[in-house]
């Protein structure tokens, strides 16, 4: 196997809090360890475009705290194709770049196993996304900052949700996927929280709504995961408000603001700790897989078990929502 003198780094697809911290952990592991480092910016697109800058230690400083990514992030088309990852191994190699270190989510990966397997290209990824939605890993980079993100913002609904008496349907992003909806509405009290990962009947969702009315309370907050089964809050509201007509109520969607932010502490510390066991591995001869972190240890998953596998939510947290609303 080739020695490894020059590592690349990138994020790619969403951008996720606490991305930086990643940048600055992977950069700086790598020059501890005598390692050159290249960062590629837009993603996948810029290693296609040859879009490379020399990462020095100084060049992270006053990173760990910022949102974002320092590194820009793309959804790069062009990676789809057998041509767009011929270029990109081409470009990697003329800049001598021995293994890459890829911070994103599913379809990052989904690029980095494709790219490895063509190109014989070592390839760590770090999982980074909102989402929480990779299994390898307790939790995923950015997800707390999310988290409590939408939980400010629903906190501050409530409050005039209470005022006016009103019934809010707030929407949460997660894709596919309803880690954020499930742990917002077991922190923000919802009445009613609403999941990708389970089906719940519309008649089953006006007959609760209907019970919490019954039960005079002022204020209302249904948490609905952007991709569960009604269609997000807008749909919904559309299919019950017929037989709400005499509620007052609204629709808030939280959107891209759930991507933003300075990263919780915990983000800064879990993507520190991945970035360190991302270039470990590199060094350690690993070619094709993600670091995670399980029951507070490092793990390594090939790279394809983390999105090839949908990752469950706990089912017992639900019953959570339901016993305490
Ligand atoms: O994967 C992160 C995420 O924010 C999802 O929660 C959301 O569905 C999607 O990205 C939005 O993507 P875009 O920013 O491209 O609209």
């Amino acid at each position: 196997m080739k020695t490894i003198k020059k590592i690349g780094v990138l994020t790619s697809g969403g951008d996720s809090p606490g991305m930086n911290a990643a940048i600055r952990a992977v950069t700086r592991t790598a020059i501890y360890r005598d390692l050159e480092v290249a960062g590629i910016r837009y993603g996948y697109q810029g290693a296609i475009e040859g879009d490379f800058i020399e990462l020095k230690k100084l060049s992270v400083s006053n990173t760990i705290q910022k949102g974002g990514t320092i590194l820009k992030s793309a959804r790069s088309k062009d990676f789809l194709t057998v041509e767009g990852r011929k270029k990109a191994a081409e470009n990697l190699r003329s800049q001598n770049i021995d293994a890459l270190v890829v911070i994103g989510g599913d379809g990052t990966f989904q690029g980095a196993t494709v790219m490895n397997q063509e190109h014989d290209f070592p390839i760590v990824g770090v999982p980074g996304t909102i989402d929480n939605d990779l299994s390898g890993t307790d939790e995923t980079i950015g997800y707390d900052t999310a988290l409590n993100t939408a939980l400010e913002a629903i906190d501050k609904i409530r409050d005039t949700a209470d005022a006016h008496e009103r019934m809010f349907l707030v929407e949460v992003m997660g894709r596919d996927a309803g880690f954020i909806a499930l742990e917002t509405g077991i922190a923000c009290g919802a009445e009613l929280t609403l999941l990708p990962e389970t089906l719940v009947h519309i008649n089953e969702i006006k007959t609760t709504l209907k019970d919490i009315l019954a039960n005079k309370k002022r204020s209302t907050l249904v948490i609905v995961a952007e991709g569960d089964e009604s269609g997000g809050a807008i749909k919904l509201q559309n299919s019950i408000k017929d037989d709400f007509a005499d509620i007052d109520m609204r629709v808030c969607v939280l959107g891209h603001i759930q991507r933003g932010g300075n990263p919780t502490a915990r983000d800064r510390v879990l993507a520190s700790r991945l970035g360190v066991a991302a270039v470990n591995a590199l060094l350690d001869g690993h070619v094709s897989v993600m670091v995670g972190i399980v029951n507070n240890n490092i793990k390594l998953t090939p790279l394809k078990s983390g999105w090839g596998k949908k990752k469950s939510i706990q089912m017992e947290m639900l019953d959570l929502v339901k016993i305490l609303k």
